[in-house]
């Protein structure tokens, strides 16, 4: 067994791992290859990244796959990447059921072309009774866009008169999250060495332990997901309170 997986307290994972999956394309461009080689390639890393959280026992992970700003990117890669994505969904969902994965999507479906929400569905459809690791899916999605979209579906029930605007509480918004089944990330990791967030989850991060690794994410795999484990587990959790206060 891997000597840092022996280290990992199995009482104090994280439930809920996000990964911003960033580096791709330089990954690929220093290999004098096409930014597209790089997205491939990603793909095996998703595989073990998968696994490698489904035999922790990690309940949720979320992959941050492609984010409203990227459809500003030239055709040819938006393109690359929705062929990517449903040749990837296609042939990896036999495997999600054998292991037990259920399958989520969060973002603005209605942006995907039309034969990619067909291959999403369907496969949300077939992982929809599974009931090991969640793994959330975050396409055409940005933080802001899910607040406003949030922020229109509250007004919308008040001027229906389902809600009153004193009622509103932190519980109603989630609610209109996209996440309003999955508990906020405890961990999330970017790849790559940006350290930023680039309208990933805004408002789930509140308090999540952020990690930042230099590593691409073509050369991302389970060791250094059990590094990045580790290091949070190392971390005090403090929620506003002092150290004292914890014990
Ligand atoms: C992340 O890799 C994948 C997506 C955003 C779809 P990038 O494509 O952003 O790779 P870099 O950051 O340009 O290296
Ligand atoms: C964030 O990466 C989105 C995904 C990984 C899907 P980007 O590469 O698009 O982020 P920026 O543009 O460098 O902030
Ligand atoms: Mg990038």
């Amino acid at each position: 067994m891997s000597q840092l997986l022996e280290k990992i307290d199995k009482e104090k994972l994280p439930r809920h791992i996000a990964i911003i999956m960033d580096g791709n394309g330089r990954w690929a461009k220093e290999k004098g290859e096409d930014r597209l080689f790089g997205h491939f390639h990603g793909v095996e890393s998703v595989r073990n990244i998968v696994e490698g959280c489904a035999e922790l026992g990690i309940e949720y992970l979320t992959l941050y796959a492609f984010s409203t700003e990227n459809w500003d990117r030239p055709e040819y890669e938006v393109v690359g990447l929705m062929e990517l994505l449903v040749s990837t969904i296609r042939k990896e969902v036999e495997s999600l059921n054998k292991n037990n994965i259920r399958l989520h999507v969060i973002g603005d479906m209605n942006m995907l072309p039309e034969y990619a929400r067909k291959e999403l569905d369907e496969a949300l459809e077939i992982t929809s009774k599974n009931t090991g690791l969640n793994l959330i899916m975050a396409l055409s999605y940005s933080g802001r866009w899910e607040l406003l979209n949030a922020v229109k579906n509250i007004a919308y029930e008040v001027q229906k008169g389902r809600l009153n605007v004193e009622e509103i509480d932190e519980n109603t918004l989630q609610h209109f999250l996209c996440t309003s089944n999955f508990p906020d990330p405890e961990l999330m990791i970017r790849t790559s060495g940006e350290f930023r967030i680039s309208n990933f989850l805004l408002y789930q991060l509140a308090y999540a332990e952020l990690y930042f690794t230099n590593v691409r994410w073509p050369d991302f795999r389970k060791e250094n997901l059990y590094e990045a484990i580790l290091d949070y587990q190392g971390r005090e959790r403090r929620f506003g309170k002092t150290s004292e206060q914890l014990v």
